[in-house]
């Protein structure tokens, strides 16, 4: 046992349940909890409040550089603040929504939020990080790699009651952008082979936390 280190990487699509499995789990563990996908929203919200185009990568890069990002690690509530303007409701919404998977497919970009996540990794302790790329590429070495995944119908089911939104435009939206996080060239979505895949199509998230906290034991890690 490693007294005190312990880091799961949670990774999977869009709807999978990895947000409400992640909190859980770290609160559960005592543990600190990372929300990537919520860095890369915020440096979304940067690029749009800047007005630059979307399309242009070394702009996009540049807004992502100059900005002041601040993500909390408490499972329990944390606030994401830009340039100091607290930007939690905001980067859930649409627009953030709509442009998120072509921010997060600039290289500059990736490059920056690797480099800030992975020394807040070193300097957490326990901590359960959530995201695409995090046991292929962010944290190899994690403790526990977590696939998670489910259907179709259940993810788009999950994110609508979510968003209070229509299930088949968000079956639509999570369709485009699970493709577009798949295939971009630098880190897309895809499973470590050393990774556990669980499928949560059919599981309640007691029974997804228990799992886990299975697989840590057996492990000797927590
Ligand atoms: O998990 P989420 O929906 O909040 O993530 C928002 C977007 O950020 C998602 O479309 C893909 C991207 N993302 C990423 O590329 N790498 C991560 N580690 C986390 C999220």
């Amino acid at each position: 046992v490693r007294a005190g280190r312990c880091v799961v990487a949670v990774d999977g699509p869009s709807g999978s349940g990895k947000s409400t499995v992640s909190r859980r789990l770290a609160v559960d563990l005592g543990a600190r909890y990372l929300d990537t996908g919520a860095m890369y929203r915020a440096i979304t919200w940067a690029v749009l409040r800047s007005g630059v185009d979307l399309a242009d990568a070394a702009a996009v890069g540049k807004v992502a550089g100059e900005v002041e990002l601040r993500i909390g690690t408490d499972p329990r509530g944390y606030g994401v603040t830009v340039d100091g303007v607290g930007v939690d409701a905001d980067i859930r919404g649409p627009e953030v929504t709509g442009a998120v998977s072509a921010v997060a497919a600039v290289p500059a970009v990736r490059t920056l939020l690797v480099a800030r996540q992975r020394d807040m990794i070193a300097h957490a302790g326990r901590i359960v990080v959530e995201g695409r790329d995090i046991g292929s590429v962010v944290a190899p070495d994690a403790d526990l790699k977590v696939y998670l995944t489910a259907s179709e119908a259940a993810r788009a089911r999950r994110r609508s009651a979510e968003d209070a939104a229509d299930v088949a435009a968000t079956a639509a939206d999570l369709a485009r952008r699970d493709r577009l996080d798949s295939t971009r060239t630098v880190d897309p979505l895809r499973q470590s082979t050393d990774a556990v895949e669980l499928d949560t199509t059919e599981l309640g998230i007691d029974e997804v936390v228990a799992r886990l906290r299975e697989l840590l034991t057996e492990r000797g890690v927590a």
